[in-house]
C-alpha cells in the first residue's frame, strides 16, 4: 500500500499546494491513504470546517493535528466531526482522540497515531509520549491490521530519532512533524521500520516556518512585535513522504516527495 504523509499544512499558500500538486500525485505515485498534519491550516492558527473541506477536496483522507490545533476556536467541532487525530498522549478528558483506525474500501486498516514531543514543545498537559505508545501497542490487535502509522510531532531530533529506534520493529512508520524543516535522514531502521525526523512543511518557502520574517525578526530583536501574520509571497513549497507499506510492523520503502512551485 502506498501511503503520502504531508507535512504541516500552513494557510492559504499550503492549501492552494495541496490544490495544484496532490491530484497529480494521487495518480503518479498510485496512492492508496494520504494523511496531513492540519495543525497550521486556517491561517497558521488550527484548522476550520471550511479549510478542511477545502483539503479534503483536493484528495486528502485523514488529518493529524499538533500542538497548534487548540488555536481555533473550532476545535471542538473540528474533533468531533472529522477523521482526524490529536495527540495520544493527553488526559482523556481532552476533546478528539489519540488514534484512530482507518477503514478503507478495499477492507484494508490503517492505524494512525500523534504524539506530542516534550523538549520545547510549550504544553503543560501532554504527558510522556512513550509511554503512551506502550499503552496503545500493548492493545494492538497486529492480525487485523495492514499498517500502523505513529506520527511524532516535536521539537527535538533527539526525541524523534530515539522514538524511531525505540519503536522499529512494531509499526509501519514513525514520522516527525512540528518543526516545518525537512531532515534527510529518511531510512529503513534495522528491523524494517520506516523513519524520517521531519517531513517539512507545506506553505511559502521563504517564509519564518509560516510567519513574514520580518515579524520574527523584531520577534528575535525586540521585547515586542507585531502579530503573526502569513507569508503569501514568493514559491510555494510542499514536503512530504511515500511509505510503501509490507504489514503493520515493516515498510518497503521511505522516500521524500517535495515539490517547489
Ligand atoms: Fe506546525
Ligand atoms: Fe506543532
Amino acid at each position: 500500500m502506498n501511503i503520502l504523509f504531508i507535512g504541516d499544512v500552513c494557510g492559504k499558500p499550503g492549501r492552494e499546494a495541496v490544490k495544484r500538486t496532490l491530484p497529480q500525485l494521487r495518480k503518479q505515485l498510485e496512492l492508496d491513504l494520504v494523511i496531513a498534519d492540519v495543525e497550521n491550516l486556517a491561517h497558521g492558527r488550527g484548522a476550520s470546517p471550511g479549510t478542511i473541506d477545502e483539503i479534503m477536496s483536493y484528495g486528502v483522507d485523514f488529518l493529524t493535528a499538533g500542538n497548534h490545533i487548540w488555536r481555533s476556536n473550532d476545535f471542538e467541532y473540528i474533533l468531533g466531526n472529522y477523521p482526524i487525530i490529536r495527540a495520544l498522549n493527553y488526559p482523556d478528558d481532552i476533546p478528539g482522540k489519540g488514534f484512530d483506525i482507518i477503514e478503507m474500501s478495499d477492507q484494508r486498516r490503517v492505524l494512525v497515531a500523534t504524539v506530542l514531543g516534550k523538549f520545547g514543545i510549550n504544553d503543560s498537559v501532554a504527558t510522556n509520549p512513550l509511554r503512551a505508545l506502550d499503552d496503545l501497542l500493548e492493545k494492538v490487535d497486529y492480525e487485523s491490521l495492514d499498517a500502523i502509522i505513529v506520527e511524532y510531532h516535536g521539537e527535538a531530533t533527539s526525541e524523534k530519532v530515539t522514538t524511531g529506534l525505540y519503536l522499529d520493529g512494531m509499526v509501519t512508520a514513525v514520522v516527525g512533524t512540528h518543526t516545518h524543516v525537512a531532515t534527510a535522514d529518511e531510512r529503513i531502521l534495522p528491523n524494517g521500520t520506516a523513519y524520517i525526523t521531519d517531513i517539512g512543511m507545506v506553505g511559502t518557502m521563504n517564509s519564518s516556518l509560516w510567519v513574514k520574517s520580518d515579524i520574527v525578526v523584531q520577534q528575535m530583536k525586540y521585547p515586542y512585535s507585531p502579530r503573526y501574520e502569513i507569508e503569501d509571497k514568493g514559491p510555494l513549497k510542499l514536503d512530504s513522504v511515500l511509505i510503501r507499506t509490507d504489514g503493520p510492523k515493516k515498510a518497503e520503502k521511505i522516500s521524500r516527495i517535495s515539490k517547489i512551485l
